[in-house]
């Protein structure tokens, strides 16, 4: 699949996500055993959003970080992603979750945020780099829109390092987890089962980890931490903005 161009990228986001966002918070939990909602706890709990600030959580789908991060304090959040559908589902959340005066969800582009410099006092992003063209200039974006001392955090799924338990990931991502879409979801969710465990090797072949953090360090971030998560599956990353 060519993906040249940073609107075909974002095309392909849109796509991808448009039909999933009913069954979405159901089937990420599911298919990830649970361990999406460990991974966003743990990223969650690097941002410290105290009362009056404001944070925003790039890629929020259907707000279940912007939740997260509205319940564990009293600051406001702004969500913003690509797709429509999962913003509309996103606003439904987050009206039953009766955060509707701290949380606003908003339509577009992480590569090219609606905000002006040192906006934010934080930033959290979730399995957002996979989905950009450049993802050294998608961290630059997100670097400016928050203040000097800022608390960014990021949850991305990971390759395991291990060459047992990455025998096992790759069996589980190509195999169960397409079968496992399509018996939970339907076409759309075989879909995203079988683009997945591929997108995933094949992004970190291109950005490994260690690229990744350098590539914090060079958009502005100080003290990057790592953590990696489930044997391997899931990767937090944390830094503070620098010139604070
Ligand atoms: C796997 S979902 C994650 C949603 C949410 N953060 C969560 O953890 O439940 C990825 C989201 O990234 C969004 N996305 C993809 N590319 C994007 C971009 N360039 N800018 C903003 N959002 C993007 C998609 O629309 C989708 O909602």
């Amino acid at each position: 699949m060519p993906l040249s161009t940073a609107a075909e990228r974002n095309r392909f986001a849109q796509h991808l996500f448009t039909p999933l966002p009913a069954r979405y918070d159901r089937l990420a939990e599911l298919l990830s055993f649970g361990q999406n909602g460990r991974w966003r706890r743990a990223m969650v709990g690097k941002v410290e959003p105290r009362a009056g600030r404001l944070v925003l959580d790039v890629a929020s789908g259907t707000a279940g970080v912007a939740i997260a991060l509205a319940r564990r304090t009293t600051a406001t959040v702004v969500g913003i992603d690509l797709t429509e559908q999962m913003l509309r589902q996103g606003q439904r959340n987050v009206e039953r979750a009766g955060l509707a005066s701290r949380i606003r969800l908003v339509a577009g582009r992480a590569e090219q945020l609606p905000f002006p410099d040192a906006t934010f006092d934080s930033l959290t992003f979730t399995y957002l780099l996979r989905y950009v063209d450049d993802p050294q200039a998608t961290l630059t974006e997100l670097a400016r829109v928050v203040r000097p001392g800022a608390t960014v955090a990021s949850l991305e799924f990971c390759v395991p390092p291990s060459p047992f338990w990455r025998a096992a990931w790759w069996l589980y991502t190509r195999t169960l987890l397409p079968v496992g879409g399509l018996a939970t979801g339907g076409r759309e969710w075989l879909t995203v089962g079988r683009f997945l465990g591929p997108n995933i090797s094949a992004h970190y072949r291109r950005y490994p980890v260690s690229w990744t953090v350098r590539a914090w360090q060079q958009a502005g971030f100080t003290d990057v931490g790592v953590r990696v998560m489930s044997l391997g599956g899931g990767l937090v990353m944390w830094g503070t903005r620098s010139g604070g």
